[in-house]
């Protein structure tokens, strides 16, 4: 049976290729303006109801750019890490506890995260450049991620300056820094983010050089048209160059930033236990597991794949935030008991950006909260707090 077909006639169907958005009041969005990356807006985006993260991406392939589809979808190289990123799940799978006396309703599924009490343990991840796919881009998703009660994660590479990124936000967020080899530069960021309400820096270090993705090359690497780096542009009180970076990190940097903005450090890349303890020692006060989406290094292992022997080390010393691959409740739920206290999901939460806006974004994290408590359901646990690899087959595959 042909699915992809079916389900464009479906999509078709339910008005979502059309080329105008109503402006929604509460979605807070400005009717988008027809530019070279977005081709549309779903209409009845306020109504949609997910029926899955990978349908949704169709979806979102089809009110979406060429160009905007490939960079967002795309990753390095063959995408060998990108499919080994889902399909390494199934190493996996789940051994349920039955005659486990337990109600929908008793499902716990909160968290407490860097002090922040959150509903359901699923986070916005940070990725650059939100108006390809959206013209307010951030502004939107950021109102988006705490209309859903989580945390936004915001990329230091977004089109939107950081301080409009954090009035648009009512909920927590933590801003990503990409390590500037100009210390000057890395100071006002921090210094920026700090005085803007942000609660904590994510210190990205996997992303020493440019990521590559044949399929946006192959069409010229289309920007969005005027594009700028939000927090250089010096329009909005930025100044340096992104492009700047500083490749040869070290722990020092982890303390650099710690003791510049006063605030807890996540130190996002982390594929290994070593390198876990590191950046503990050197004062990180979460890690955050991830190998970019596949979007860096072509050839590194599943990021789930290395999450059990990266807890081993962190032994609940600092929560472990995951990311990479997550599309589906039963995938948050494996991530929570190989050692995750939270996973964060990037390309799901700009697919829901772009067929909806602001409702669309909070949709996906709804989608996966309501997936995720009927897994605990299902497997028979009450709260999160409880799974561990108790609730897996194999686990001792990749525990080493
Ligand atoms: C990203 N990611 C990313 N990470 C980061 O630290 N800073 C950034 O600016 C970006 N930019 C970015 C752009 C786009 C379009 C994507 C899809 C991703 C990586 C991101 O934070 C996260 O690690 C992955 O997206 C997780 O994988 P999934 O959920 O997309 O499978």
């Amino acid at each position: 049976m042909n699915y992809t077909r079916r389900n464009l006639i479906q999509f078709a169907g339910a008005g979502l290729t059309l080329a105008v958005v109503k402006p929604s009041a509460e979605a807070g969005m400005k009717p988008p303006v027809a530019t070279g990356n977005i081709k549309a807006v779903n209409k009845d985006a306020d109504d949609s109801k997910i029926i899955s993260l990978d349908r949704l991406e169709q979806q979102a392939k089809e009110v979406m750019s060429p160009g905007a589809y490939a960079f967002i979808s795309g990753a390095s190289g063959a995408e060998w890490t990108l499919h080994e990123n889902r399909r390494a799940f199934n190493d996996y799978p789940i051994l349920t506890h039955r005659l486990a006396d337990i109600l929908e309703e008793d499902i716990d599924l909160s968290t407490e995260l860097l002090g922040h009490q959150i509903p359901y343990p699923v986070i916005c991840a940070p990725a650059g450049v939100h108006t390809f796919v959206h013209p307010e881009g951030e502004l939107v998703s950021a109102k988006g991620v705490s209309d859903a009660g989580t945390i936004f994660q915001c990329s230091g590479a977004s089109a939107k300056p950081l301080e409009a990124i954090a009035e648009a936000s009512t909920g927590p967020k933590w801003f990503q820094l990409y390590f500037n080899a100009d210390l000057g530069v890395t100071k006002d960021l921090l210094l920026r983010a700090k005085h803007s309400g942000y609660n904590a820096i994510i210190l990205t270090t996997d992303a020493l050089g440019p990521g590559s993705s044949e399929g946006f090359s192959s069409l010229g690497r289309p920007f969005p048209s005027g594009f700028t780096f939000g927090n250089h542009d010096p329009r909005f009180g930025g100044r340096g160059d992104f492009r700047n970076q500083k490749a040869n990190l070290t722990p020092k940097d982890i303390e650099f930033v710690a003791s510049v903005s006063g605030l807890p450090v996540i130190v996002k890349g982390i594929m290994r236990g070593k390198d876990a303890d590191n950046a503990i020692s050197a004062g990180a006060a979460a890690i955050q597991v991830s190998n970019h989406g596949g979007r860096q290094l072509d050839g590194l292992p599943a990021a789930i794949s290395v999450l059990p022997e990266v807890a081993n080390h962190v032994k609940k010393r600092v929560p472990i935030i995951f990311d990479s691959g997550i599309r589906r409740g039963i995938d948050v739920f494996r991530a929570l008991c190989l050692g995750a206290d939270a996973v964060a999901i990037g390309r799901p939460m700009l697919y829901g950006l772009s067929v909806g806006g602001a409702k669309g974004v909070q949709n996906v994290f709804e989608h996966l909260r309501d997936e995720l408590r009927i897994a605990m359901l299902l497997a028979g646990c009450a709260s999160t707090k409880n799974l561990s690899s108790d609730f897996l087959m194999n686990t001792m595959k990749n525990n080493t």
